[in-house]
């Protein structure tokens, strides 16, 4: 009788322990407002986790001039919503991604060939949230130096062009490879994504 309290006792933590992840997963509160709705500029924001970037990207051959290439973009996720993402393979509600745009520059220090990072001109936050929002996401605004980051008013045509082009739930998750091997099948598939890239 001892034992099989014992291990009723067990199971019962196993489960609880089962849901509290799956609470977990489908929400993670980070992210933090004032009173104007702003959002608070994350501390952590230098920590992270590397998704994709790209240089001078635009939506017409014209746009791209080799000699003078235009902006690097980084795009990182939210700590906890990147560790959310690979246990479900989605963008679960509260996450956030962050979009900085630095400038190109060469013939820097022993650069000869080819461009490096200059400095940050802004940045943006792609924030999900399927309680406030009717597509389930909506932007935020960074620029240097401030402590807030403002929300771009709705309807505008930065949720428009991801619900429209970005491959997996308003995120443009065809162009970060580092996140593939974490997407459900059926998105993988449609990006022609069968292999894993990472060699993990
Ligand atoms: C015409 C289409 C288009 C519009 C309009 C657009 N974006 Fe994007 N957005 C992209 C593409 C493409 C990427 C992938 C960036 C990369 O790979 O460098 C991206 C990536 C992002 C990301 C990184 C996370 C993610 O969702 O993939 C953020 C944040 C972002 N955009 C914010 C904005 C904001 C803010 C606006 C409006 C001011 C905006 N975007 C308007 C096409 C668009």
């Amino acid at each position: 009788m001892r034992k099989l309290i014992i291990l009723s006792v067990i199971l019962l933590a196993v489960f609880v322990g089962l849901v509290a992840t799956a609470d977990d997963a489908r929400r993670v509160e980070v992210a933090e407002f004032d009173a104007d709705g702003n959002l608070l500029v994350p501390e952590d924001l230098d920590q992270w986790v590397f998704l994709g970037s790209s240089l001078g990207m635009g939506y017409s051959q014209a746009d791209f001039d080799p000699d003078s290439p235009g902006m690097f973009q980084i795009v990182r996720m939210e700590p906890q919503a990147y560790r959310a993402f690979r246990d479900t393979g989605q963008f679960v509600d509260g996450a956030m991604l962050s979009l900085h745009f630095y400038g190109s520059q060469n013939e820097i220090s022993i650069n000869r060939a080819g461009f490096v990072m200059d400095d940050l001109h802004f940045a943006e936050i792609h924030y999900k949230d399927s309680e406030r929002y009717p597509e389930g996401f909506n932007f935020y605004n960074l620029n240097n130096g401030d402590e807030v980051a403002t929300e771009i008013p709705l309807p505008n045509e930065c949720v428009e062009c991801h619900k429209r082009d970005g491959a997996y739930d308003g995120v443009f998750v065809q162009f970060y490879p580092t996140i593939h091997e974490f997407l459900p099948e059926d998105v993988r598939a449609s990006l022609g994504d069968g292999g894993d890239h990472q060699g993990h």
